[in-house]
């Protein structure tokens, strides 16, 4: 438990000290605290760290430079920033049960990054160095590493198509990814909205990626590693798994067996800001035989590493091992089930028709004849925050879309329970069906322009502010 009192101090005295300098920024901060503590916050990928870890990140480890890894520094002096390293990686390892773990990623994206990167020096760049007698690329001459550069930049990547819940790291074009591979996505099936495992593992014996991404963003379901691992050996694919949204369900053991993918799937990326609650990262967890590449993520695709965001990251990892946060873990997902039903029973439509993980998709198009945007913005009226998100084969598009996505870790951290969330699901079916698009000239329903019956978004706001009322944002803080 966070030491309130204490919590109370600091933050009275960070601010005191930051009005010295510009009193808009530590404004801005406290505004943040109040708009996080006004709002119902649905949005799947967010959480609330705790104080502890929000507080450890406020140090001088951010003054050092540290590129390399434990032990092998670019720079002198890196002791302590070796020792948190150290801390924080042993605590990563330990709640996941991994061979491997690298903490330095900033973030999800660049966890990915280096993970691509590490399978190519694994499989591309090494057996061909040591097919050349080369130790290093700077012993090759100019032709064999145009060569190189050239195989480097042609390989290819299977991941999970962006409109079934797949993420743009995963080989699509507006990211690196996808200008760095060949990428063919697989999609779930029309009908029930469900990885189709065999129908993928047709797509990969025809496509033969050298990675097989399995993860998501906004797919509602549990995935079945020990499968998509016999899809990803029957091409000698590598299968890397970004847990990045529920990796919180994985430290806190609701996924196991095939769900867990650690030990199943040879590499393993995730943020450490969603559901696992720690601070704003990324790390990648991996077998043995990656871990030499994966550490070499700095300075391969990353700048010098947050010495006090692994020392927070420390701290987070550590409150994941604590019985308390897999009684947390559990919360999440009973009370996505909780959600969903409740929306189910309100005559809402879901992709999938449900979830067993920590999110759902409304399929507003369908449900309310809105799109994703117009459902986003009137919930947003009444104090709701979500975000919209494309459904399968979306008819509205990636920017307005038809689904609106939700999620349960950060209400979970605050305390509601299911009964909370049934109530949360009445509140969002209210504003819903009282939302009606607005009529273009032509007599066509406009895309973004939306009306809210008179007075509805006023009663939910205080429904809303009720209900947070119960369940204050880290209680006593007075700052
Ligand atoms: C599956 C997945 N991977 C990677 C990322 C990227 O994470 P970040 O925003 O920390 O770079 C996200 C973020 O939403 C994600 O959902």
């Amino acid at each position: 438990m966070t030491d309130i009192t204490a919590a109370n101090n600091a933050y009275t005295n960070i601010f005191q000290m930051i009005e010295t300098v510009d009193p808009r920024i530590s404004h801005a901060i406290r505004q943040e605290l109040t708009d996080q503590r006004d709002s119902l916050k649905l949005i799947a990928s967010e959480n609330y760290a705790s104080l502890t870890t929000l507080l450890t990140m406020g140090n001088w480890l951010s003054d050092k430079y540290a590129e390399g890894t434990i032990g092998h520094r670019f720079y002198a002096g890196c002791r302590n920033i070796d020792t948190v390293e150290e801390i924080a990686t042993e605590h990563a390892k330990t709640l996941f049960g991994a061979d491997h773990a690298y903490v330095q990623p900033h973030s999800g994206i660049d966890a990915n990054l280096v993970a691509y990167w590490a399978i190519l020096s694994s499989r591309i760049e090494t057996p061909t160095l040591n097919e050349l007698h080369a130790k290093t690329v700077n012993d090759l001459s100019e032709a064999d590493w145009g060569k190189l550069r050239h195989q480097l930049g042609n390989q290819r990547l299977m991941g999970m198509a962006l409109d079934a819940g797949g993420h743009l790291t995963h080989g699509f074009r507006h990211n690196i990814s996808g200008k760095m591979f060949e990428q063919r996505s697989y999609g779930t099936n029309p009908s029930s909205g469900l990885i189709d495992y065999g129908a993928l593992a047709a797509a990969v014996k025809e496509f033969k990626p050298l990675i097989l991404v399995a993860g998501y963003s906004a797919y509602p379901r549990r995935i079945n590693f020990a499968w998509m691992r016999e899809i990803a050996d029957s091409v000698g694919a590598t299968l890397l798994a970004d847990i990045a949204h529920f990796a919180g369900l994985v430290a806190g053991k609701v996924f196991v067996g095939d769900e867990n993918p650690v030990g199943l799937a040879q590499v393993v990326t995730t943020t450490t800001h969603k559901s696992l609650r720690g601070p704003h990262g990324g790390l990648v967890l991996c077998d043995q035989e990656y871990g030499e590449f994966v550490d070499k993520g700095c300075p391969m695709v990353l700048g010098g590493p947050l010495g006090h965001v692994m020392a927070s990251k420390a701290i987070a990892l550590a409150e994941a091992r604590r019985p308390e946060f897999q009684m947390y873990a559990q919360a999440v997902a009973d009370n996505a089930k909780a959600l969903a039903a409740g929306l189910q029973r309100r005559g809402a439509k879901l992709v999938t028709d449900g979830t067993d993980n920590h999110l759902c998709l409304i399929d507003v198009a369908t449900s309310y004849q809105l799109t994703g945007r117009q459902a986003e913005s009137a919930l947003l009226d009444a104090g709701i925050v979500t975000n919209r998100n494309s459904v399968p084969a979306d008819i509205n598009g990636a920017w307005y879309t038809s689904g609106v996505r939700i999620g349960t870790p950060a209400l979970t951290s605050r305390g509601l329970t299911e009964s909370d969330f049934d109530q949360t699901a009445n509140l969002i079916d209210e504003v819903l069906r009282a939302t009606k698009p607005v009529l273009g000239s032509n007599g066509g329903a406009h895309q973004a322009k939306y009306v809210i019956a008179d007075g509805v978004a006023a009663r939910v706001q205080a429904a809303c502010n009720e209900l947070l009322a119960e369940h204050p944002l880290y209680p006593e803080l007075v700052v």
